[in-house]
């Protein structure tokens, strides 16, 4: 575990709520050489802390806290103002609970913001006239910007201080607290003040791991993305278990294998936000796990799931194209992925084939896609969908774009995007998110999850 002087000089960090969360960041930070002031409503936080103990069980954690107590580094009150005073930094780990409703209980969060701004108001501040106040509790998207800015709008710093904000997202696992917070994934500062991000930098420096500045909300959301994607793992692990049991089976050699995969399995691919899966594959084997599970009277909702939410993510499409203006749509790209004209199941054939079921007038666009050359299920799965292919089919995309009202483009090849810069709808419809900054600059462009 590394535990180094810090690199940008010993800051004073006040930490609010001294749980799981707390207690563990407190400790780490005054092994690191911080002084750091822990703050919590409960005195049975407080008062094991106070007198070198840990209040949470965590492995490692009591001879931490003893330590930090032993060298002074460390001190724990339920008075924010002793911790305030002079402090550089607060970071808030109080929790953040669901609603009977199942939204984020954000109560403790703005009570512990307006304890840091009353309490500033009356100690002496930093020399810097600087003070950081960052969420390291996991909270919706828009908590920074709005609830906290609202409470400093309500208790303005003083006279000669600055307050700026910032959510930095916690990792830690219970159990495994104090290895996960010396070796996080990452560490993420979502904020728009740069002096924000030059704290944190300084203060986390003795973990030897890059900071990534980014936008405020981008590290609300990455939170809930990664315990959502565990959250998956985890239900799709026991999802294979349930079905493949039936079929003598031992899922657990299945996984083992499965996760040597690196390159597709588990790897960043498949992980871009963007249009619906489709291909001969996916969505035939997907509905034969599903059939699987049926006769075997298993349910398996989250296989289930992906199959409905890939229907919804075209049905999106759609119910945009029909709250807008227009009539004339260009559709550049129809195989499912680039250069291939397979059409089996390519998503982009389902969206075509609804939109000219809705009265939309379509002109294609396809690089590779040559009906004259598609021959067995391909053309068969086409003239099915797209009868009339060959006449609103181009492969040249400034043809497809004359005269569109809207461009829905999951193509993206050199020519499809050009065509775009040449002669832009009012509105594009970007499937992909990977036109180029050129494209996404144009006036009436959106992502379809962006
Ligand atoms: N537990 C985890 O493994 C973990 C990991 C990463 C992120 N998180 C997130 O971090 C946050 C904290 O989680 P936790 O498990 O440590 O919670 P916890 O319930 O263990 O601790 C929260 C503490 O905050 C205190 N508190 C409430 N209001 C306060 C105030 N105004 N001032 C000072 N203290 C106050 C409570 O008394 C309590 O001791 C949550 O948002 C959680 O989702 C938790």
């Amino acid at each position: 575990m590394p535990r180094h002087e810090p690199v940008g000089g010993v800051m004073k960090v006040a930490v609010f709520g001294l749980g799981y969360v707390g207690s563990v960041t407190a400790a780490c930070l005054a092994a690191a050489g911080h002084e750091v002031w822990g703050v919590d409503v409960d005195t049975a936080k407080v008062e094991p802390i106070a007198q070198g103990h840990s209040p949470v069980v965590e492995p490692g954690l009591d001879d931490l806290v003893a330590a930090g107590a032993t060298s002074g580094r460390l001190h724990a009150t339920t008075d924010p103002r002793l911790a305030l005073e002079r402090a550089d930094v607060s970071l808030i780990c109080v929790g953040t609970p669901s609603t009977q409703a199942g939204s984020t209980d954000l109560t403790y969060i703005k009570r512990a913001v307006r304890d840091i701004a009353e309490a500033a108001r009356v100690v002496v501040r930093p020399e810097s006239g600087f003070h950081s106040i960052v969420i390291r509790s996991t909270v919706p998207p828009g908590t920074v910007d709005e609830v906290v800015a609202q409470v400093l709008a309500d208790v303005p710093p003083p006279e000669g201080l600055t307050f700026g904000t910032a959510m930095c997202p916690e990792f830690l696992r219970e159990g495994s607290g104090l290895a996960d917070f010396y070796e996080p994934p990452f560490v993420v500062v979502g904020t728009r003040t740069p002096k924000v991000g030059t704290a944190l930098t300084d203060l986390f420096s003795f973990l030897g791991v890059d900071v990534q500045i980014v936008d405020v909300r981008t590290a609300e959301a990455l939170k809930y993305a990664c315990n959502a994607f565990h959250a998956t793992k985890v239900s799709f692990a026991n999802e294979m278990g349930r079905i493949f049991r039936h079929f003598d089976v031992d899922s657990r050699e299945v996984m083992k294998i499965f996760v040597q995969d690196t390159s597709l399995n588990i790897s960043p691919y498949y992980l871009k936000p963007g249009f619906a899966f489709g291909g001969s594959c996916l969505p035939k084997d997907l509905r034969s796990v599903l059939h699987l599970a049926r006769i075997n009277d298993t349910e398996l909702p989250l296989l289930a799931g992906a199959l409905a939410t890939n229907e919804r993510s075209v049905r999106d499409v759609v119910d945009r194209v029909i709250a807008g203006p227009g009539r004339e749509i260009a559709l550049l790209g129809l195989s499912f992925k680039h250069a291939t004209d397979d059409l089996r199941e390519s998503p982009n054939v389902e969206l075509a084939e609804r939109l000219i079921g809705k009265g939309y007038n379509l002109r294609i666009y396809d690089a590779i896609v040559n009906p004259g050359r598609l021959v067995g299920a391909n053309l068969r799965h086409v003239t099915s969908k797209l009868p009339h292919l060959q006449r609103v089919l181009t492969d040249d995309p400034d043809a497809a774009l004359a005269g569109a009202d809207l461009a829905i483009v999951a193509a993206t090849d050199r020519p499809a995007v050009e065509a775009l810069l040449r002669t832009p709808p009012a509105r594009t419809i970007d499937l992909s998110g990977r036109l180029g900054a050129d494209v996404e600059a144009l006036p009436g462009y959106e992502g379809v999850g962006w």
